[in-house]
């Protein structure tokens, strides 16, 4: 069993806790401990380890030069220390003690940390029902594609409206539960897509239309010959809708685990269906490290349409991750076209994602499976517009709640395994979706997840929306430079 081990910190004593960090753990004892990001992106908590081992998190070579790392320089909020250690802080490091002092999560009341019970589980499968439901939408075919749409809008869009807040933050003390639920993400985003483009497909691809029929003694093939444009388009939208929800957040929450080869896997084969696996690099290294400052390419300046910030922020990822993989390539010593470049080899998965549709159902199902898995791509950039527009950071300073929107409502928590509690990811990237504090006092968004999304589609009413939310952020939240940087920041 795992035992508490000691770190010393520039000569000072840590106690440091089972699995813990030494940044988390030198943070708990109130000890100065430079940092900004938590993830392993911006090198601020960088120090040299003197004695001793650590587990490392993730991939140092993503912001740690080679001549660093021969000195043992180590990222303090990605090592874990294996046995007692000694570890020297790195002289830039020291210099950035004069970023303002670091957010720690506040205690949660008494009363939202009672250990969880069996529907603190379910609730998180709440979207393995909503895709199900989806699936079964796409192979009914005709009509019920589009009343399964509308029913899955209108059951986030009401829901959220009328069921109130989750503010609950339970114990769980077996999560490797909730990491199944997870994964279950892949074989579902997998079945929607094959039902989509089985839905738009000659002929009866791997029999599946008959395999419908003998197991319920519905003609999935008579209603898909049925199937009117309109309905066509139908499918797209909520096929689309499937792939941002049930295939992107998850991968969102997978990808944040960087020490889990097995998370990583199928995170990166989840955003594969939406043409986007260079997310889990940009979004961890890069959007980690610079949200809310004009290096980000996720977030929004006010006045920004979402149409806009969708195409920007997709070519600007791009090019930030390339810029980010190949640099750790350079740094172990291999070119950008090596067989290691996870930004072709993702492109690559995607691919073969749109080969087997073409292999389905020719050149209409392939451009089907573009098309939906692009729209799905479309939707995450629309939650990265809302979950930042109009926020500023001063570059130097730490991540802070303030720097995010945040929501508590009830549906759109469980559907998106808290991703809702955004002003604690961010604040604290390293946390899991579990252990998310509400933080009802951080800036709040318009509505749930789902109405807001719609609500951006419609950039005059959102900036009307916005204005007193924005007003309040600066005259509440924001500090001077903050304020001076989002008027700076601003696009006509
Ligand atoms: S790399 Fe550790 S705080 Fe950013």
């Amino acid at each position: 069993m795992a035992r508490p081990v000691t770190a010393f910190v520039d000569g000072r004593a840590v106690g440091v806790a089972p699995g813990e960090t030494l940044l988390q753990a030198a943070l708990r004892q109130g000890v100065e401990f430079p940092h900004r990001c938590r993830v392993g992106a911006c090198a601020t908590c960088r120090c040299r380890l003197v004695e001793g081992r650590v587990r490392s998190l993730t991939e140092t070579r993503y912001v740690l030069e080679d001549d660093e790392l021969d000195r043992g320089v180590i990222l303090a909020c990605q090592s874990v220390p294996v046995g007692d250690v000694r570890v020297e802080l790195e002289p830039a490091t020291t210099r950035a003690r004069r970023v303002p002092a670091p957010w720690r999560p506040p205690a949660a009341p008494a009363d939202t940390r009672r250990p969880a019970r069996p529907a603190d589980f379910l609730k998180y499968s709440l979207f393995h029902g909503v895709g199900l439901v989806a699936a079964a939408a796409l192979v009914a075919g005709g009509a019920w594609i589009s009343a399964g749409l509308l029913a899955i809008v209108a059951f986030y869009v009401v829901g959220d409206a009328l069921c109130g807040d989750d503010t609950s933050t339970p114990e769980y003390a077996r999560p490797q539960a909730l990491t199944l639920q997870l994964w279950l993400a892949l074989p579902l985003v997998a079945l929607v897509s094959f039902a989509a483009t089985w839905s738009v497909s000659p002929g009866d691809p791997l029999g599946f239309g008959a395999l419908v029929e003998r197991w319920t003694g519905f003609d999935a093939l008579a209603a898909r010959e049925a199937t009117t444009l309109g309905h066509h388009v139908s499918a797209w939208l909520l096929t689309g809708l499937m792939i941002g929800m049930v295939g992107t957040i998850p991968a969102h929450e997978l990808v944040h685990r960087t020490w889990d080869p097995v998370s990583q896997a199928i995170g990166r084969g989840l955003l594969a269906f939406s043409f986007d696996t260079v997310f889990a690099i940009e979004h961890v290294y890069g959007h980690h490290r610079h949200v809310a400052t004009r290096d980000d390419p996720a977030t929004a300046p006010r006045g920004r349409s979402v149409y806009r910030h969708v195409l920007l922020s997709t070519l600007r990822g791009n090019g930030s991750a390339w810029r980010i993989e190949t640099r750790r390539l350079r740094r172990r010593g291999h070119g950008p076209l090596h067989w290691r470049n996870a930004v072709l080899r993702g492109y690559l998965a995607s691919l073969a994602l749109v080969a087997a549709a073409w292999a389905m159902g020719g050149a209409v199902a392939a451009a089907f499976f573009v098309a939906c898995g692009l729209l799905g791509k479309a939707l995450l950039e629309i939650v990265n517009y809302m979950e930042h527009y109009g926020l500023a950071r001063d570059p130097r300073g730490p991540v802070m709640p303030r720097h995010s929107w945040n929501t508590n409502r009830r549906l759109s928590s469980w559907s998106t395994f808290n991703l809702t509690r955004h002003s604690h990811h961010h604040a604290q990237g390293e946390a899991p979706f579990h252990e998310l504090r509400p933080l009802p006092e951080a800036p709040t968004m318009v509505a749930g997840y789902l109405t807001t999304i719609l609500l951006t589609l419609v950039p005059p009413l959102w900036r009307r929306l916005m204005a007193p939310k924005l007003a309040e952020w600066d005259s509440n939240h924001a500090t001077a430079d903050e304020r001076r940087l989002a008027a700076e920041a601003v696009e006509a």
